[in-house]
């Protein structure tokens, strides 16, 4: 499948806004109505690709990989599709993708993470308990990055080893899923020094077996993957399982701390935190969108797209969308009984591998704020800011008061 198959006219509404430009990324939501209202997929000029906006088409295409591919699809440009994904998890189909998905799921399954459970809370409180002596912390750098990325290196298998600019690295690898802008170029080698720091690190002297990466090898000897795909392995968990859940924790805390009643609920026990965690990826996702290549010709409302043409999911747009949500769907209300519909960890074949244990990190992390700080309060010197990301939305630093 070639990427130029889309010489021929465009048939369907059309937008000339830039979806990956600044103005847009600092506050993607008025955008996202403009393209709702214009139909379930609209050709974006600027990104030369059709994007669905609308929770019914992003739904839809989710549940049919075979008309919308994942391979030499993900990213909105050539260099992504064939330096950073190819090979993944993410970007495989059919028994390919099934082959490479098997790897881990044992794992992660919802039974070994429930075995983690009491080991993930004690992290969490661990880490929370060692912020007590502070008037505020920051929960991005102070509590959501050295969290997930700890969990993260321990059940990879490297406990000991510094993954604190894996953070930013992850970040880039997220800019490079565009379509081409100057975020995505700058992202290529900083995805570059991801994979050659965890190739360094990764060896198979320095993890346990009982760890993923220790699973991942002991597949390559049973011959179900090749050695290089053990590496592969670790930079596709790494990357869709740190920033991700980091953020979305932020987020959680930012909107919990702007609004008091909904915080009581959470730490009072009124809501489950499975309710927070729904609610909170429906009103942002951190995956703003991932692409795909269709794969034959095919009509989603007015538009007609063609073989070879990249459309981009809108998992951020999808969950403010007032046909599935209602009216108060800009609203984040924990309450909100359909929250765990939303698309924010995909669907269909590729539904997020992590998504019981970015579940069972939420309730670790909120179980110990609920415990450590009830008074838990924006803090008004510091208000929150964002960095601007391609893909996630993401924040600079949250900042919050421990005891107002
Ligand atoms: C709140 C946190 C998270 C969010 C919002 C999120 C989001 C997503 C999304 C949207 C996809 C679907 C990609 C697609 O359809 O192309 C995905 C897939 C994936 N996620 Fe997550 N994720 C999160 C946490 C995690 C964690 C903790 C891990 C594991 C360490 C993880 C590992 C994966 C993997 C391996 C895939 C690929 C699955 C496949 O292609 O079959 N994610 N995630």
């Amino acid at each position: 499948m070639t990427e130029s198959a889309i010489s021929q006219p465009v048939s369907g509404p059309s937008s000339p806004l830039d979806l990956f430009g600044d103005e847009v990324l600092a506050d993607p939501y008025p955008a996202y109505a403009e393209l709702r209202a214009l139909g379930p997929a609209v050709y974006a000029e600027r990104l030369n690709a059709w994007v669905l906006p609308r929770y019914d088409s992003v739904k839809a295409a989710l549940l049919d990989p075979e008309t919308f591919s994942s391979v030499n699809g993900l990213h909105l440009n050539p260099e992504g599709n064939q330096w950073v994904t190819a090979g993944s998890v993410l970007a495989a189909d059919g028994l390919e993708h099934a082959r490479l998905r098997r790897v881990l799921s044992k794992q992660l399954a919802p039974r070994a993470i429930r075995d983690l459970a009491d080991s993930l809370r004690a992290r969490a409180d661990e880490l929370v308990v060692s912020l007590a002596d502070r008037d505020s912390f920051d929960a991005v750098t102070d509590l959501a990055a050295p969290y997930v990325t700890g969990v993260i290196l321990e059940l990879m298998g490297l406990p000991h080893v510094d993954g604190s600019g894996l953070v930013k690295q992850v970040e880039s690898v997220f800019d490079t899923f565009a379509a081409p802008n100057p975020r995505v170029y700058a992202g290529l080698p900083a995805a570059q020094a991801m994979f050659e720091f965890l190739q360094t690190v990764a060896t198979r002297d320095n993890v346990s077996p009982d760890s993923w990466l220790g699973a991942a090898h002991a597949a390559a000897d049973r011959g179900e993957i090749a050695e290089i795909e053990c590496v592969m392995t670790m930079a596709a968990y790494t990357t869709a399982g740190m920033d991700t859940t980091i953020h979305a924790i932020a987020t959680a805390v930012q909107m919990l701390t702007s609004d008091r009643e909904q915080w009581e609920l959470v730490r009072d026990g009124k809501v489950p935190y499975e309710a927070l965690f729904g609610e909170t990826l429906r009103y942002e996702a951190p995956i703003q969108g991932f692409g795909r290549r269709v794969m034959r010709e095919t009509t989603v409302g007015d538009a007609t797209i063609p073989e070879g043409a990249q459309v981009w999911l809108m998992f951020g747009s999808s969950g403010r969308d007032e046909a599935k949500w209602g009216a108060d769907a800009d609203v984040f209300d924990v309450r909100r009984p359909d929250a765990a519909d939303h698309l924010a960890l995909g669907f269909g074949t590729h539904l997020c591998a992590g998504n019981h244990l970015a579940l069972m990190e939420f309730d670790a992390v909120f179980g110990a704020l609920a415990r450590h700080f009830p008074g838990l309060a924006p803090d008004p010197a510091a208000p929150p800011t964002r960095v601007l990301n391609n893909v996630l939305r993401i924040w600079d630093r949250v900042n919050v008061l421990t005891r107002p």
